[in-house]
């Protein structure tokens, strides 16, 4: 996936990175990737630091305290990033962080860069059965949770915020790769 849309070398800032895997992953596979791992969480955190740790390439940074929903993320502010990475954060969090997250990648991609997400989504008000179950047992768990429409919650943002849609790749499981780009 990273290596067909050529996002395989840069500077990588990866928002709610979780337990860091993809991250390190990523960086073992492409040479060319500096990867840097935030998440509002202290025990995701923890397991980036493991990772970092563990690495023997030195191209993980982080992790930094970032909360995608506000319009400050700390010391990344007025870095220029070649690629934005969030996985599996959207449906898993309130709105406010989606809204947040294109209005950071508006704000700090380089022109030319990209964001990309992962994960279920809804398209033109189409969801997969599989996935509006998925999205019920997320509203069951936290109401402000739940599955979102790609085409109708996501795009609008993310225009407003100068980043056009490049590709939306079909995964297993009914998810979506969806790739932004900066103009
Ligand atoms: C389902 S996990 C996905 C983690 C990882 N990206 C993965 O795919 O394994 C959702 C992550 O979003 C993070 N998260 C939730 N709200 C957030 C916010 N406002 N800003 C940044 N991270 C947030 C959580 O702490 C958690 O690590």
């Amino acid at each position: 996936m990273f290596a067909e849309q050529g996002l395989t070398a840069g500077n990588v800032l990866e928002i709610a990175s979780g337990t860091g895997e993809h991250g390190a992953y990523l960086t073992e596979a492409f040479s060319g990737l500096h990867w840097t791992y935030s998440d509002i969480d202290a025990a995701g955190r923890a397991s980036q630091q493991a990772w970092r740790d563990a690495a023997e390439h030195g191209r993980l940074s982080g992790p930094l305290v970032i909360d995608a929903s506000t319009d400050n993320w700390g010391e990344v502010e007025g870095q220029a990033w070649d690629l934005i990475v969030s996985v599996n954060m959207i449906h898993i969090s309130p709105f406010e962080a989606t809204e947040g997250l294109l209005r950071g990648a508006g704000r700090l991609l380089k022109p030319g860069g990209h964001l990309f997400l992962y994960g279920p989504y809804a398209r033109n008000g189409e969801i997969a059965p599989s996935n509006a179950a998925f999205s019920e047992n997320l509203k069951s768990r936290d109401p402000a949770w739940g599955v979102r429409d790609l085409d109708a919650q996501i795009v609008p943002l993310a225009e407003a915020a100068g980043l056009s849609l490049k590709a939306v790749i079909d995964m297993p499981a009914n998810n979506l790769s969806v790739i932004f780009r900066r103009s």
